[in-house]
């Protein structure tokens, strides 16, 4: 069955990789995720976010992410798989999700002051515990255009802050602010592209050996955005995190990496292709198809090239 992320982080933080955290919404996505990591022999963390409950309905992705696991197993590698909850933002959505099987959950009080993530992470955590469910929290705030209040500047964590979160909270990974964001924009043109790997070297120096999260990790390969403007899209300066700098994460605490974006612009690529090139086709499974094996290509280069999660199940 799905399994908590308790063993996963162990082995990642000791093992000097990191578990890929890859977004669903729909059969097309989730089966590139398992066939990618089937292939790879890498652990995976299947995620939902609010949005994709939204979309999807929440009782569908998780029969799906249940049936992830059928499918690995009837693919000859019954990888190790997580399901869960991405960005919680309320006690009872992370409650609802324990409820129905969720296996881990994030409770996202990046936004509240620091007494009130406490408090709030601390209540997710106990009721998480009883349920064998391992639980995220975050310190810092990613600034990103995803936001409802877009955050101009990133407020990175404060290393003297995650002592006293992870022992108050009881959290079982942390979630970190570094420079990375969410989204295809992650830094304007001229601007440096780089993440704080030296916050990271101290938050380490803190808590070590401590589960660490780095959210908002795409790389946003420029091919990807290339290939979707030759084919009618308007993608403009968009840029992402270097993968060397992710693959010197991995190497350290960092466990587990949050990867969406890359792969909407991978299936966007390929759908795009598809319509620009062959306008006769009106089968989605000529198109959905397609992007489906972009997906699974670029996910298996993050597992062997940027986490290192390959023969790690
Ligand atoms: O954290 C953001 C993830 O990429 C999920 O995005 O809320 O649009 O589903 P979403
Ligand atoms: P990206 O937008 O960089 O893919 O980040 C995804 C993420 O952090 C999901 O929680
Ligand atoms: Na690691
Ligand atoms: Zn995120």
């Amino acid at each position: 069955g799905l399994q908590n992320s308790r063993d996963m982080f162990s082995k990642a933080v000791n093992g000097g990789y990191a578990v890929p955290a890859y977004n669903f919404n729909n059969l097309e996505q989730l089966q590139a995720i398992v066939q990618a990591c089937v292939e790879t022999s890498s652990p995976v963390i299947l995620q939902v976010s609010k949005g994709a409950r939204n979309y999807a309905n929440q009782t569908l992705l998780r029969h799906l992410a249940r049936g992830a696991v059928e499918y690995a197993a009837e693919l000859g590698n019954p990888v190790p798989i997580v399901l869960h909850l991405d960005h919680g933002d309320s006690f009872e959505l992370c409650k609802d999700c324990i409820d129905t099987g969720f296996s881990s959950v994030m409770i996202d009080g990046s936004h509240l002051s620091y007494e009130e993530n406490v408090k709030l992470t601390r209540q997710v955590v106990e009721y998480a515990h009883k349920h064998d469910v391992t639980v995220e929290g975050e310190l810092g705030v990613l600034a990103g255009v995803e936001d409802e209040v877009a955050s101009e500047t990133h407020t990175y964590t404060q290393p003297e802050e995650v002592e006293d979160f992870v022992t108050k909270t009881g959290v079982d990974s942390l979630a970190i602010a570094i420079g990375t964001s969410h989204g295809a924009y992650k830094f304007k043109p001229g601007e440096d592209p780089k993440i704080r790997l030296d916050i990271l070297a101290e938050i380490e120096q803190r808590i070590p050996g401590f589960p660490i999260v780095l959210h908002g990790s795409s790389s946003v390969p420029q091919e990807l955005v290339r290939t979707i403007n030759e084919h009618g899209g308007k993608l403009k300066d968009a840029i992402g995190i270097g993968e060397d700098q992710l693959r010197e994460a991995a190497k350290s605490a960092v466990c587990k990496i949050n990867i969406d974006s890359d792969g909407r612009l991978a299936m966007t690529a390929a759908v795009r292709k598809v319509l620009d090139e062959k306008p006769e086709e009106f089968d989605p499974r000529k198109y959905l198809g397609p992007a489906r094996d972009a997906l699974k290509e670029l996910y298996m280069h993050k597992n062997i090239h940027v986490l290192g999660s390959n023969n790690k199940a």
